[in-house]
């Protein structure tokens, strides 16, 4: 077999799979302010954690996309209930929506995995004009190795690691005007919670331990940047 990160996550059903987790999720939302009727749109929205802590708290038309068959599984199961949240399979890079929909695009450690110039292009069309999109993103503190890079890209299959002036250059590029960042604040408790499948083989439970002997081993050199980006 051979499994990919995602596919790990998926397994277990890891929902909150981003830097903080739920914390970081509510950090973000506690800083926003929306109209109830503006569509909002989570990109690679896993097992759906956030999903349900917006449709919870919002009254506004919410959408999820994610190309991962086994995520979408655990995220239909979880929103089942929740009538204005709408799921789609989906690539970001040709999401399947018209041009100026969505009032905000939030990813939650989910562009680093993408061809992120695509990805930031494909938000860029589906939000509106004054619309926000708010990036959770693995982030070098420095160039790295390329020893360094290679480890990394190859265990999460990411295509390129940048630094936060790159992710600011890729995001302006993309046509946001305003652009700031921000380093993840360190007190927030990292809330994730699971849906495991029965059978979880030796494989991704050596998957796991490698991702955080990876987290463990380049704690200094990578951390969790929250971009804020407006389309004016
Ligand atoms: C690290 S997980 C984060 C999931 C979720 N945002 C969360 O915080 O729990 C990354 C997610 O992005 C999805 N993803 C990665 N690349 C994608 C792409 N190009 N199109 C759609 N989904 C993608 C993966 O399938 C996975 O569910």
């Amino acid at each position: 077999m051979n499994v990919s990160y995602t596919d790990m996550i998926a397994t277990f059903g890891i929902g909150g799979a981003h830097p903080g987790g739920l914390s970081a999720t509510k950090y973000i939302m506690d800083q926003l302010q929306l109209k109830p009727e503006e569509p909002i749109l989570d990109v690679g929205c896993g097992t759906g954690q956030t999903l349900d802590y917006l449709a919870k708290n919002l009254p506004n038309p919410l959408f999820g996309v994610d190309q991962h068959q086994g995520m979408l599984t655990k995220a239909k199961k979880r929103l089942e209930t929740h009538p204005t949240v709408t799921l789609k399979k989906a690539n970001i890079e040709n999401l399947p929506f018209t041009d100026n929909f969505f009032g905000f695009i939030l990813s939650e450690s989910v562009t680093a995995f993408t061809p992120i110039d695509q990805a930031l292009q494909e938000y860029a069309r589906t939000l509106k004009k004054n619309g926000t999109l708010i990036l959770l993103e693995m982030t070098t503190n420095d160039i790295l190795k390329q020893e360094q890079q290679a480890e990394i890209k190859q265990f999460y299959h990411i295509p390129k690691l940048l630094t936060e002036e790159m992710w600011c250059a890729a995001i302006n590029q993309a046509g946001f005007q305003t652009v700031s960042a921000e380093v993840i604040p360190d007190k927030l408790e990292n809330i994730i919670d699971f849906d495991l499948q029965t059978a979880i083989s030796q494989e991704h439970f050596e998957l796991m331990a490698t991702h955080y002997q990876l987290t463990e081993k380049y704690k200094d050199l990578l951390s969790a940047r929250l971009y804020y980006c407006k389309k004016e």
